[in-house]
Parts: C-alpha cells; sequence; structure tokens
C-alpha cells in the first residue's frame, strides 16, 4: 500500500525499515504537478529498486523572487493518483517548516559547473537545489536517485555535488520525455497559450535540426548555434537566455563539436521560461556515460 506522509522521521522510519529487510531504495525528487517527464523516472526508479520513494515539494530556496513561486501548480490529489498507478511506494510531502524549521544557514554550493547556462540566469537557483537535494539524499537515504536529461544542468550539477561530497547515491539521469507535438513535457506548458505553444515547438523543431547538421559533419559550434537563432528568430522567438555549446562533463563552451556535447537552450515566451537541450556525439548514452569528473 502506499503510504503518504509529511514528517522526516517518517521517512526515515519507513527507509530504515525497507534497508533492515535487504531492499534497494529509489528516490524520485520532484516538485509535483506530475506528468509524463516525472513518471517515466518512476518507473524507472520502479524497475531497479525494490521500494520506491517521491518526494513532492515546491522548494522555495531554488526559486528567484520574480519567479513562478506562488504560481507553481500544485495538486496532491492528482499526484497521488499518479504514484499509485506507478506502484510507488512511499510519497515524502512535507510543508516548507518541515523542511526548512529555522532559516537555512548551509547551503551546499557546487563552483564552476552552476555559473552558465540557467545559472547565469537564475542566481543563486543551484543552491536552492543542491542544498534541497543533499537534504532529501540525507533523509530518504536512497541508493540510487532519478533525474531527467531535461534539466540536464541540474542533472550534472547534482552528480557533481554527490560525487564530491561522498554521498552513498547512484544518480540516474532519463531520457528528456516529449509531449506528442514535440515539446519537451513541463509543468510550466500549462502557463501558455495555443499560440504561445505553437511558438514553444520552435525549442524542439532547433535541436533536431542542429542534431542532423552535426550528423552531417558540420561541427562549428557558433554556426549550430547560429542556426538555432535563426529558427527560433523565425518562430517569433525573440527573448533568448542563451543558446549554448558546452563539453557535456564540464559545461565549457566549445568552438567544435568533437566530442559529447550539451546544446543547450532557454528562452522566454511570455511570461514562461522553458528550456530544452540535446546532447549529439555521445553514441546515443546520453547522459548515462558521461562522468562528471
Ligand atoms: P521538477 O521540475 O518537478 O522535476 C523533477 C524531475 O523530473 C527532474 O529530475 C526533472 O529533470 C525531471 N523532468 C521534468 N520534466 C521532464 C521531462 N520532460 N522528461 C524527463 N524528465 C523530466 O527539478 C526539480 O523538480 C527540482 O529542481 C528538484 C530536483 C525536485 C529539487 O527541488
Amino acid at each position: 500500500m502506499m503510504q503518504t506522509v509529511t514528517t522526516i522521521a517518517e521517512v526515515r522510519n519507513w527507509s530504515a525499515a525497507a534497508r533492515r529487510t535487504g531492499q534497494t531504495v529509489g528516490l524520485v525528487p520532484t516538485m509535483g504537478a506530475l506528468h509524463e517527464g516525472h513518471r517515466s523516472l518512476i518507473r524507472r526508479a520502479r524497475q531497479a529498486c525494490q521500494a520506491v520513494a517521491v518526494s513532492l515539494f515546491v522548494n522555495p530556496t531554488q526559486f528567484g523572487p520574480n519567479e513562478d513561486f506562488d504560481a507553481y501548480p500544485r495538486d496532491l490529489t492528482a499526484d497521488q493518483g499518479a504514484c499509485a498507478a506507478e506502484g510507488v511506494d512511499l510519497i515524502f510531502a512535507p510543508s516548507a517548516a518541515e523542511m526548512y524549521p529555522t532559516p537555512p544557514t548551509t547551503t551546499v554550493h557546487v563552483a564552476g559547473l552552476t555559473e552558465r547556462l540557467c545559472g547565469a540566469h537564475r542566481p543563486g537557483h543551484f543552491d536552492g537545489v543542491t542544498t534541497v537535494v543533499a537534504k532529501l539524499l540525507n533523509i530518504v537515504e536512497p541508493d540510487a536517485a532519478y533525474f531527467g536529461q531535461k534539466d540536464a544542468q541540474q542533472a550534472i550539477v547534482v552528480r557533481r555535488m554527490v560525487a564530491d561530497l561522498d554521498f552513498r547515491c547512484r544518480i540516474v539521469i532519463c531520457p528528456t520525455v516529449y509531449d506528442p507535438d514535440g515539446l519537451a513535457t513541463s509543468s510550466r506548458n500549462a502557463y501558455l497559450t495555443a499560440e504561445q505553444r505553437r511558438r514553444a515547438l520552435g525549442l524542439g523543431e532547433a535541436l533536431r535540426r542542429a542534431e542532423s547538421r552535426v550528423r552531417e559533419g558540420r561541427r562549428d559550434a557558433r554556426e549550430i548555434a547560429e542556426a538555432i537563432r535563426r529558427h527560433l528568430a523565425a518562430k517569433g522567438i525573440q527573448s533568448i537566455d542563451y543558446i549554448e555549446v558546452v563539453d557535456a562533463a564540464t559545461l565549457s563552451p566549445v568552438e567544435r563539436i568533437d566530442g559529447p556535447t550539451l546544446i543547450a537552450l532557454a528562452v522566454r515566451i511570455g511570461r514562461t521560461r522553458l528550456i530544452d537541450n540535446t546532447i549529439v556525439l555521445d553514441d546515443g548514452a546520453g547522459l548515462r556515460e558521461t562522468s562528471s569528473r
């Protein structure tokens, strides 16, 4: 039977009991409003682990002052239905007071990797993410935690934190799930009007074109980025946070694409910020085999 708990003590009891009976524990950290992307991570955890926990927590410390913390969709009942359908064992849905009983004075900062891409446009965001993920890993003590390539920088940063701080946990990065029309599935897609959504399809289109350019042997990073910019402009997307062509392990910009390379985009359509990415020259491994060291 699936349980929903709200306190750290209850999670610790559940996790200790699972480990005592020799079960492997998987954790899927989320902010709720579960969709097919989240569900693909849960399925992956379900396949590999005997006890599966999903955390639902809209973490205030990773939202900037002008971001959508208040508007972010919350629907515990729907999330419980999705988790039950995927065979989840435990939902951890803490309050902000449970996670942050006093204003936090200790944070986890991953240097370097967090300075580019989304980190350059969302100051403090990744410190909020790594700090809450560190807390969740210490609370649940999972054998493996599951992240989506949709947020590639986040997954790479978390992997680095886990390596640097010797967390006893494997970080598994799963492929991005797309809606049938080609838009990367996201809770924030709900903010888009039908017309904005048509424009948003430009992200996936631009990335698929970039992939075929690379397949054809075009390796100049600036040329690839420029072609993406032109495609987005043709779709009426003018507000671009970044188009980056970076080494998939270090996130440093490359001039020539000659190894696993992350091509990542962030744009604004109306008030909605959308991201998507692809990894090229990776032999289909995505971030599975890309070491963060
Ligand atoms: P959230 O945006 O809810 O995403 C939870 C997990 O689902 C992340 O690992 C994210 O990459 C993954 N995900 C989202 N959309 C996806 C898609 N279309 N395909 C595959 N995976 C997808 O990311 C967060 O929450 C938070 O930052 C969190 C890690 C929970 C820390 O607060």
